[in-house]
């Protein structure tokens, strides 16, 4: 029996989140940021929702991935490095290790002790590949460490995480990529927009694996600010925002709700909301327009019969 060798590398960056938690909870119309939802927990219940077939988005484009897997690697070019925005548990980018052949995979998601594990597995399985991890907190910047080389970075934003932002964050962290992608490219998947029969089940599931999902945050904040939200105390409530284009998230306070924290407390009437995502969903048109005002020059698109979901290499 041969023991797994890691090669795996850790860099946490720490963040103090408690006046952002404040500021977003102390709000007339109350926010936690989504990114919250990703705790060791949250992640489990994340992929549990991958796997429901009601929540198209991963097995769409999972089938667009198979199906124009050769297409797809040849426009992205072999070698060079990985560079996984919100890796989770690697699955996706594994996909394409043996087509792209990276001679190097940096996997970046919020929670770095989920990623961990994910990597030191695949560490062991993939011996020529280099990996690092890092924890960071790229909705407000991304940062790729001078010491991850600068020639032929792709960056691989599946699953339709930029979905979470708004257009003008969007805008922002596309020219980031951009600007630090070199001569390589970004490889995303992005949803589309379609009817709200489809949106409601896949965010609304008979499960209720969504509805613990979100509602899972407010035990998040718990943690991150040593507030006392009780999660029986609301119900997850989804909305189609057809002006803005997109599927949003809150948790509906069930009873009047005081939540108490050191220093603060916040009372919920029963019927409010606190909103906890935005799912933005584009057309070919939007997205295009998108990375072409980020400073992308070209883009190759693949779709599903249906035009469900999208997957785009642009450079
Ligand atoms: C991970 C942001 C792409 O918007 O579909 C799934 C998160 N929220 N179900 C999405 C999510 C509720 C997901 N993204």
């Amino acid at each position: 029996m041969q023991i797994p060798t890691t090669s795996a590398d850790t860099a946490t960056i720490d963040h103090d989140f408690i006046p952002e938690i404040e500021l977003g909870l102390l709000a007339e119309n109350a926010s936690i940021s989504p990114k919250f939802l990703y705790d060791p927990l949250g992640s489990h219940l994340f992929t549990a929702i991958t796997l429901l077939p009601e929540y198209y988005p991963t097995n769409t484009e999972k089938n667009i991935f198979t199906q124009y897997q050769d297409e797809i690697s040849e426009a992205v070019g072999i070698g060079g490095t990985l560079i996984d925005l919100g890796a989770g548990n690697c699955q996706k980018a594994e996909s394409f290790f043996d087509t792209l052949k990276p001679s190097n995979y940096l996997a970046i998601d919020f929670s770095v002790e989920y990623l961990q594990d994910a990597l030191n597995k695949l560490a062991g399985k993939y011996p020529d590949i280099l990996m690092q991890c890092i924890g960071m907190d790229f909705s407000k910047e991304l940062i790729i460490p001078d010491s991850i080389a600068k020639t032929k970075r792709t960056f691989f934003y599946p699953g339709s995480s930029l979905g979470n932002f708004l257009q003008s964050e969007a805008l922002e962290l596309l020219s980031q990529i951009k600007n630090q992608a070199n001569d390589g490219g970004l490889l995303i998947g992005v949803d589309l927009m379609k009817a709200d029969s489809v949106l409601m089940a896949a965010y609304d599931d008979p499960l209720k694996v969504t509805a613990a999902f979100n509602l899972n945050i407010l035990r998040s904040i718990n943690s991150h600010l040593g507030s006392d939200f009780r999660v029986d105390q609301f119900r997850h409530k989804v909305k189609v925002n057809h002006a803005d284009n997109r599927v949003e998230l809150y948790l509906e306070a069930l009873e009047n709700v005081t939540v108490s924290w050191p220093g603060k407390l916040r009372t919920f009437k029963k019927g409010e909301l606190i909103h906890t995502e935005n799912s933005h969903k584009y057309t070919i048109e939007s997205i295009k327009q998108l990375l072409i005002n980020a400073g992308f020059e070209s883009s190759q698109i693949w779709t599903d019969p249906k035009n469900y979901f999208a997957v785009i290499y642009a450079k």
